[in-house]
């Protein structure tokens, strides 16, 4: 069925597709599915990976984006990522931009999207964790905050110490995200002098919780050093790297495709070179200690042990999840355990 079901999604609208598939992942999140699931697609032992206080049954989580609300964390586990990075959550609920605002560009394996922090808002997302804390523990569950679109920039700050004072509880880390390219301003928070009050702010809220911040690929080189190296001196666990980007280089995808997909964040396979960079100078600048989770065009088991091999802890993916399927993780999962022998 399977087979028939995944590939009809994609005639459809990618936004349509993504609820139905979130309406399959909900079903899925009936523990009997869900304990069938789990012991079909449990990571093999070899990939247990330790970092940051925690213990992660596989190095591969999906990125943030995906869940933002929350909904499916139990599915999402069940399927075989080892933890999921929900958000990004605002202090106030807000509905996004107008739609359509998700494409996909197939010749590229990519997606383009200007959603613009669609979700329900911080209380309703910590209520949906408390709950799943309490009925399924163990789950390693990131929390990607950001600002609401209507809050003035001089203000970030202050929604970003709201959002983390709230879920900070229930969360096993958090991620300031100041990097996608959907909300006006955002990105110029990675400036140091305004990152610094809401990273100290952050830290001050999440109580211990670790804390990273979350780069842009499209971030000159010598910012993403200041950002590592005020990271690694404000004393956070790390930095995920990376956002989408605004650049259309080197895509094979039409004019007229990449046109009719207008603005908004690339992700996916064109991606990858600029992760992968990203990910050395972040590494190069933090030295061993922190964490880097490495996103950005990771598509294979393959590509994760090449993220970690090159000095990633952790590594996410969403794109190669709508373009390989439900059982990207158990395949990525397997496809790891092969690279290693
Ligand atoms: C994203 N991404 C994202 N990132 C983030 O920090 N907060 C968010 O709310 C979102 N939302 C979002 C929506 C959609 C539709 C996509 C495709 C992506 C970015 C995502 O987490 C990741 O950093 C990039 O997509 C790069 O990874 P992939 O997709 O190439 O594996």
């Amino acid at each position: 069925m399977y087979r028939t079901v995944f590939p009809a999604l994609k005639l459809l609208d990618p936004e349509v597709a993504h609820h139905l598939g979130m309406a399959v992942l909900k079903t899925a999140q009936a523990p009997f599915v869900r304990d069938i699931l789990g012991a079909v697609t449990r990571p093999h032992r070899s990939l247990h990976t330790q970092a940051m206080g925690l213990s992660f049954p596989t190095p591969f989580g999906i990125a943030a984006g995906f869940d933002k609300n929350a909904e499916v964390v139990t599915a999402l586990s069940a399927l075989g990522f080892g933890h999921v990075e929900v958000g990004t959550v605002t202090p106030r609920p807000q509905p996004g931009n107008p739609r359509p605002r998700l494409f996909r560009l197939p010749s590229d394996r990519a997606l383009v999207n200007r959603m613009g922090f669609n979700n329900d808002g911080i209380d309703e997302v910590a209520k949906r964790l408390s709950l799943i804390r309490r009925l399924t523990p163990g789950l390693i569950i990131g929390v990607n905050i950001g600002k609401n679109r209507d809050t003035d920039p001089s203000d970030a700050a202050h929604d970003y110490i709201a959002a983390a004072r709230h879920v900070a509880a229930v969360a096993d880390y958090l991620v300031v995200n100041v990097s996608s390219p959907n909300t006006p301003g955002l990105r110029a928070l990675q400036d140091p002098r305004e990152l610094t009050p809401i990273l100290n702010g952050v830290l001050a809220e999440a109580r211990g919780v670790p804390v990273l911040v979350k780069i842009s690929p499209d971030s000159p080189d010598e910012e993403i050093v200041d950002v590592s190296r005020l990271a690694r001196e404000l004393g956070l666990a790390g930095v995920v790297a990376t956002n989408t980007t605004v650049s259309r280089d080197g895509l094979s995808s039409s004019r007229p495709e990449i046109t009719h997909a207008g603005d908004g964040g690339l992700s996916g396979a064109p991606l990858a070179t600029r992760s992968r960079d990203v990910l050395a100078l972040v590494r190069d600048t933090l030295g061993e200690g922190p964490v880097v989770i490495s996103v950005g065009g990771v598509e294979t088991g393959a590509d994760v042990h090449e993220r970690l091999q090159a000095g990633a802890t952790l590594v996410q993916a969403y794109t190669s999840f709508v373009y390989r399927g439900p059982f990207l993780a158990h395949h990525v999962n397997k496809e790891l355990v092969a690279a290693r022998s």
